[in-house]
């Protein structure tokens, strides 16, 4: 796990302290929001787990959650399909009239918080916001709109806080980047 990584990129305490940041951020920018109305968190699994898990506890309103399900790397691949799968029986949770909160791991292509915010942005929300822990500094990301973001990171491939190379290293608590040998003998072990 840990001795996968070549390097630690941000700490799990460097992680903390940005999402105590973020829920303020939230919390500020909804204020006229009012105890009844509350929020709707829509986390995009699997990748925001961890990260939805600790921003929700950053947020004292009255939140709701309505999970979904979407996936663009498919296996051992380090690169978006570009084609976002979003599972039935989405939206569970009644988004009409509600203020909505996006949040994924990472922003990458930007493909799935785009199709997701449409999606929603079609269900007549009064508000849509996105929040994302990570974003790379590549032009498709920076153009998705994005109205919260983490950290802004360089364009490489990172694992951990539930962020995954092949559904593996979810569990890390810090977020870092793989060792190429060991994506080589993954790569090697899929070709199988
Ligand atoms: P996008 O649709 O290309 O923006 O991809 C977003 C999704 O791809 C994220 O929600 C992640 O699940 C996954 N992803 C993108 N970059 C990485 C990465 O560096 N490590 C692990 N997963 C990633
Ligand atoms: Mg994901």
């Amino acid at each position: 796990m840990r001795q996968d990584l070549e390097r630690v990129l941000l700490t799990r305490d460097e992680i903390a302290a940005r999402i105590e940041e973020l829920g303020r951020s939230i919390v500020k920018d909804l204020g006229s929001v009012s105890e009844s109305d509350g929020i709707v968190l829509v986390p995009i699994m699997t990748g925001s787990i961890t990260f939805i898990a600790d921003l929700m506890r950053q947020l004292p309103l009255r939140v709701r959650i309505g999970l979904i399900t979407a996936s663009s790397y498919a296996g051992t691949s380090m690169e978006s399909s570009g084609d976002v799968v979003l599972s039935d029986a989405q939206f569970p949770v009644e988004l009409e009239g509600r203020h909505v909160l996006i949040v994924d791991d990472i922003l990458d292509s930007g493909g799935t918080i785009r199709r997701v915010r449409a999606e929603i942005e079609a269900r007549s929300p009064r508000s849509v916001r996105t929040c994302v822990l990570l974003r790379k500094k590549i032009t498709s990301a920076l153009e998705t709109p994005c109205e919260y973001v983490g950290f802004d990171i360089e364009n490489e491939f990172v694992v951990g806080y539930g962020l995954d190379f092949d559904d593996y290293y979810r569990n890390l608590p810090d977020i870092g980047v793989l060792r190429s040998d060991v994506v080589e003998a993954a790569r090697a072990s899929a070709d199988e």
